[in-house]
């Protein structure tokens, strides 16, 4: 969910809008506002996207204060309805709270409320926060201590900002878990769940920890723990260009983010290979005799950063011969996984906010390994819990489905991989210098791949009308199709299934049928040629069952020409990089499919961008 709290000299009710539009990608079910003035507090809430809201308020106009809070929602308890939506108000209307997260003994606290007389009139976990809040504000009198006194009895994971009529100029919010920053401003300070909600109001910003709140007034920020005492905070400024967050004239972002993948490939290796192709991560704040050291890497991500942790293992595990796992964030934990100090973990995450990586995380830390961070957000709660971190430079990525942040963390990885090889003195030494030379031009190469993509949307579009669509590869051309077909559920909510190519005769060979479009990545004809000539052998067999074949191929590979019903070329790359072009025409071709079919690219239904919650 995306939060958002104002006060000072604006409109209130302007600032949290545009705020929220900003934070949409967080979730979009419904969203909500409340604003104070003259001596009372307003609220409109409405399910569906912002727009639902916004014509509310033209319908219904607020009367305009200059304190406020917004929110907007991705549904966790209770369905997006107008009822369910945020802010939840106690039963007198002076209290105002926004929440993202799970409160996860709210059945007990809602029954304890409602035997003391409250209405709790949602299905919502939030609602109890206010009508703890008014509670405790009529015997302390603050709401800053009453936020305080709350927190100390909710488990689980939460953001809370929350307003009360009879302090009109405060505005307060809690974290545990779930992110939360302050935008200091001029005679005016603001909360939101990241940066961007403010940017264009300020770009000095104030990092949240864990188990604190803040208080907000116009000219003050005080922050403490849970019992009240001063806490310490870390100020940060904020670079992203608010021009970086616009669409600035594409149809969507996530026509965008794919346009500026060169240079956020490009961005991402700026400063990280000297002239004598070393490569130079001191951010990598691990000791290199740890990095030595290393019996075994395990890496935990979640959805596409997952897909690129896939990839990454086969580079890991190439340059670096320590053995590499990857595990969905989400499972790794609670099969209690064996980790020591000898392990080190990497955790990849665009958001450096999804739950389930900084709940894997935490567990891994807890056992003693250490854990770097894979990032693309500045000041994110996953690189701050992590020992070290290396940041992708992608910029904001705003389209709920990733595409250059994903191509960001392929970079990071092999930048990774390169130096632990180099740490330890591989044996791969004179590849390494090859791959380095490569990675050189890569950005220039997937600017070539976007350049040649109109027939790659014209089959997109040629197939709108299909149920489901396959995906075949080897080697780490199985994640890039397994990635090609997560785009296409996320975007086109078609069936789309990726599978290894080797092992479409034990089973999935079944689903081929006249005419079923199947996607295969192949590898290059040129070093690991068995790879290449195995998955000639598995187009050929589909074909003969009917498949409709489209056939992602390096430049100059003839082989693939007869069996090919559509050819989409790729420059030649070394094996190990090659996802970084081959994955950029599946994420248009599921971009241009879904668009076909009437979809909305940027905000897929029932997904959100940074899920945290478990
Ligand atoms: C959500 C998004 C996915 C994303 C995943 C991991 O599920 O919808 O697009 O890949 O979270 O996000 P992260 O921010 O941790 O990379």
């Amino acid at each position: 969910c995306g939060i958002v709290g104002y006060v000072g000299g604006q409109s209130a009710l302007d600032v949290v809008i545009a705020g929220l539009k900003r934070l949409e990608y967080r979730g979009y079910d419904s969203a909500g506002v409340a604003v104070l003035s003259d001596g009372g507090l307003a609220a409109a809430k409405k399910a569906g996207k912002l727009v639902n809201l916004e014509k509310e308020l033209v319908d219904r106009p607020l009367s305009s204060g200059s304190t406020g809070i917004g929110h907007t929602r991705w549904a966790t308890h209770g369905g997006p309805t107008d009822a369910n939506a945020h802010p939840h108000l106690d039963n007198a209307g002076r209290v105002a709270v926004v929440h993202n997260g799970i409160i996860e003994n709210f059945a007990v606290l809602r029954a304890e409320l409602a035997d003391r007389g409250h209405r709790l009139t949602s299905e919502t976990d939030t609602e109890v926060v206010a009508h703890l809040l008014a509670e405790e504000f009529s015997s302390v009198g603050d709401l800053a201590e009453a936020m305080r006194l709350v927190c100390r009895r909710l488990d689980g994971a939460f953001t809370l900002v929350a307003v009360h009529a009879d302090q009109p100029d405060v505005v307060v919010g809690a974290r545990r878990n779930s992110p939360l920053v302050v935008g200091v401003g001029e005679g005016e300070n603001f909360l939101a769940s990241d940066v961007s909600a403010f940017i264009a109001h300020t770009r000095s910003a104030v990092e949240l920890g864990q188990d604190q709140v803040v208080e907000l007034t116009r000219e003050a920020v005080t922050v403490t723990d849970f019992d009240g005492a001063p806490a310490e905070v870390r100020a940060f400024h904020v670079d992203w260009d608010a021009s970086a967050a616009e669409k600035g004239g594409y149809a969507s972002f996530m026509l965008k983010e794919i346009a500026e993948q060169p240079k956020a490939v490009a961005d991402t290796l700026l400063g990280r290979i000297d002239a004598e192709g070393r490569l130079r991560l001191d951010e990598v704040r691990i000791p290199d005799a740890v990095l030595r050291e290393a019996d075994k890497i395990v890496i935990i991500a979640c959805g596409t950063a997952f897909h690129a942790g896939l990839i990454a293992k086969y580079a890991i595990e190439h340059w670096t011969r320590i053995p590499c796992e990857v595990e969905l964030a989400s499972e790794f934990r609670y099969r209690d996984p064996i980790l020591g100090q000898r392990t080190l973990v990497i955790a990849i995450s665009q958001s450096g906010e999804t739950m389930d990586t900084l709940m894997a995380l935490r567990h891994a830390r807890e056992q003693g390994a250490k854990v770097l961070a894979v990032c693309n957000t500045n000041g994110a709660t996953i690189p701050r819990e992590s020992d070290a971190v290396l940041y992708t430079h992608a910029g904001p990525e705003v389209a709920v489905a990733s595409t250059k942040a994903f191509l960001t963390q392929l970079v990071a990885c092999y930048l990774l991989a390169l130096y632990l090889g180099q740490v330890r003195g591989t044996q791969w030494g004179d590849e390494i210098h090859a791959v380095v030379r490569e990675l050189a031009r890569i950005a220039d190469e997937v600017e070539r791949v976007l350049e040649t993509m109109e027939p790659v949307r014209a089959l997109a579009r040629s197939l709108a009308d299909k149920d489901t669509v396959l995906f075949l590869g080897r080697h780490v051309g199985y994640p890039v199709a397994l990635e090609g077909a997560l785009k296409l559920k996320e975007l086109a909510y078609m069936h789309a299934e990726g599978f290894a190519a080797g092992e479409l005769k034990h089973g999935p060979i079944a689903l081929i049928e006249h005419d079923l479009p199947v996607v295969v990545v192949v590898p290059s004809p040129r070093g690991r040629s068995v790879l290449h000539d195995k998955i000639v052998s598995n187009i050929q067999e589909i074909r003969a069952r009917g498949a409709r074949t489209i056939v992602i191929a390096e430049e100059g590979d003839e082989a693939v020409v007869p069996y090919a019903d559509h050819l989409i070329r790729i420059p030649a790359t070394p094996t190990l990089l090659q996802p970084l072009v081959s994955a950029v025409p599946l994420q248009v071709f599921a971009c241009e499919l879904a668009t076909a079919r009437g979809n909305e690219v940027d905000q897929p239904r029932n997904l959100a961008k940074s899920v945290t919650v478990e």
